[in-house]
């Protein structure tokens, strides 16, 4: 009957309706009455990074996304909006939602089973709250950590990257008819494909930025190591959408090399994704993406739709889309056929989410938005994420009884913990975030502890120190800016390692990163290191395992170099010659 209802539908909309579901913009951009949400008839609004209520609150996000549902009922045709938001560790542009660790901390669990409950709770906290749809989960195969973005990958191997998209079915459900619950959202798999795979530094052909960067590559390994999460997640899990990235394909093994942006891509979008891969969900371009494409604007709209791109994130130019659209409809230089195809597909979408017998959002699980329940998976996702890198002396685990010195800005505060797309996008008013971070769930175990984030309070007396080391947050991009975009620590961590270790018998160091970070100078100075990636809002899960509740099982799901120069580098390399292998981890004994 789905597509049954799809055809009646479509059959009933005039171009300009069809055109409407096809755009999305940013409810920054729309004017306050909303009455262009009727008057353009949109398809979709979304929250870019940081764009929230007023009041920042659960309550406040229903009511908001159902204002701009009640203008979306009144087009003539009453055809609901889809309201998308990037819940990439949680929903984290809300304030009390539950943030769990980034995806780079996930592959770490090798737990496919946790990543599930993972994403089924971000799917609760996002849909008791308005958003019907998510951007995630990224499904990137890092290949090079300098890429700013590693942090959003589940890890360098496509294996394991395929393994963790129980995310899709944490997010979806099983199977379509999950959808329409309350506890479910649509999910975006992005961004397809070869994000993680960009070639950083220069060439023969230029220079190569690695974030929306060019994938080198011949099509042999494409398919191996980009592609293949793809296949997972449309023909295991079903994904309902998928954003093209903002990269592009350059083929090593043709003849025409010339670096192709995915979104004009018809031959990966449309004949192998859609019709090869057998992709039957709706493709959601990037930010702007399309404005990055050769010629003008109608001439990117053209190149964009008619690669197959279903519907336009177009935060700040929705009517402008909207006429280069239809003039270019009406100029016979994209066919109805391709409109019809795109319409029909968002319009499934929104009949098996159930949007027209219930557009409005269904709060029944309002009050389970950071709950102690969901704080507890998150809390175990933290630990069973925690990669024990050295451990000598018996460092780890550390006693309740102990004196403990701990230093280190990242140490104490909530929005370093979590990173980049937490409530300012970036991250950087982490601190209204509730929680516990590493430092309060310490205290929570040991009594006699003393924190001095740059190492300046007296050591003596002290059994152990514990030095949190690591990144501040970033979003896209180049990384964190702090540390000069690269994977070196900074001075002040530098100093404090040295302060704290050269004074204290037993000095633990923690990683709070999204990405290695290189140590190889002061690895020989620690009793201890351990990867605590960017463990979000319950730091307390990195107590569990500091103090032996649980036990340490976390595998590296990326290879840690020794050096920012031996980038990139990844297991079945040739000379493979890290820090530490891909898949590392040791284990602590109660
Ligand atoms: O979903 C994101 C994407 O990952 C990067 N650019 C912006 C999108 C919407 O916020």
């Amino acid at each position: 009957p789905v597509a049954q209802r799809v055809s009646d539908l479509l059959g009933r909309m005039t171009l300009t309706e069809k055109i409407g579901q096809m755009t999305q913009a940013e409810r920054g951009a729309i004017d306050a009455d909303q009455s262009q949400i009727t008057t353009l008839g949109l398809g979709s609004v979304l929250s870019g990074g940081g764009s929230t209520p007023a009041e920042n609150t659960p309550e406040a996000w229903a009511d908001m996304v159902d204002g701009y549902q009640k203008a979306a009922l009144a087009t003539r045709l009453h055809i609901p909006i889809l309201y998308g938001i990037d819940s990439v560790h949680g929903d984290g542009n809300m304030v009390g939602a539950t943030i769990f660790p980034h995806n780079v901390a996930l592959g770490a669990t090798r737990d496919p089973k946790l990543v599930a409950d993972v994403e089924h709770i971000t799917a609760t906290e996002t849909r008791a709250t308005g958003p019907q749809w998510v951007f995630a989960p990224c499904v990137c195969v890092t290949r090079d950590e300098r890429w700013g973005r590693t942090y959003e990958s589940f890890g360098e191997d496509p294996k394991l990257v395929q393994q963790m998209e129980t995310a899709i079915d944490g997010f979806q459900g099983n199977g379509s008819s999950d959808l329409a619950k309350p506890d479910r959202v649509l999910a975006t798999a992005k961004h397809y494909a070869g994000d993680g795979d960009t070639t950083f530094g220069t060439s023969t052909s230029g220079t190569y930025t690695i974030d929306q960067g060019v994938t080198i590559t011949d099509w042999q390994h494409f398919q191996q190591v980009d592609l293949a999460p793809y296949v997972t997640a449309v023909q295991q899990h079903d994904v309902g959408s998928i954003m093209p990235s903002f990269s592009s394909v350059q083929w090593t093994d043709r003849a025409d090399s010339t670096p192709v942006k995915m979104s004009a891509n018809k031959e990966l979008l449309t004949d192998v994704l859609k019709q090869k891969i057998g992709f039957d969900g709706f493709l959601i371009s990037d930010w702007e993406a399309i404005h990055q494409l050769p010629g003008d604007y109608a001439t990117q709209v053209r190149t964009a739709v008619n690669a197959g791109i279903d519907m336009f994130m177009e935060p700040n130019s929705a009517p402008q889309f909207e006429q280069a659209l239809l003039a270019e409809v009406q100029a016979g230089r994209v066919s109805m056929s391709r409109i019809n195809d795109a319409v029909s597909r968002i319009l499934k979408a929104k009949f098996e989410m159930g949007l027209f017998e219930h557009p409005y959002t269904d709060r029944t699980n309002i009050g389970t938005v950071g709950s102690a329940a969901h704080r507890s998976v998150a809390r175990q996702a933290v630990a069973e994420s925690q990669v024990l890198l050295k451990n000598s002396n018996n460092a780890l685990p550390l006693k309740a009884s102990q004196k403990i010195y701990v230093a280190g800005v990242n140490a104490n505060d909530i929005g370093n913990q979590a990173g980049g797309w937490t409530v300012t996008w970036q991250g950087q008013s982490g601190n209204t975030i509730p929680g516990t971070t590493i430092l309060q769930g310490i205290q929570q175990v040991a009594k006699n502890v003393t924190y001095s984030a740059d190492a300046s309070a007296p050591t003596a007396g002290s059994d152990v120190g514990v030095v949190v080391i690591g990144e501040t947050p970033y979003a896209e991009g180049v990384g964190d800016v702090g540390n000069g975009h690269t994977l070196n620590i900074s001075d002040a961590d530098r100093a404090n390692i040295d302060k704290v270790c050269g004074a204290i018998k037993t000095c633990v160091v923690l990683d709070v990163a999204g990405r290695p970070q290189i140590v190889t100078d002061e690895l020989s100075k620690m009793d201890a290191f351990v990867m605590s990636w960017l463990p979000g809002s319950e730091g307390a899960g990195v107590a569990d395992v500091l103090f032996g509740k649980k036990q340490f099982t976390g595998k590296l799901s990326v290879t840690w170099p020794r050096s920012e120069a031996q980038e990139p580098i990844n297991i079945g390399d040739k000379n493979y010659d890290p820090l530490f292998p891909y898949s590392y981890g040791l284990t602590t004994r109660r």
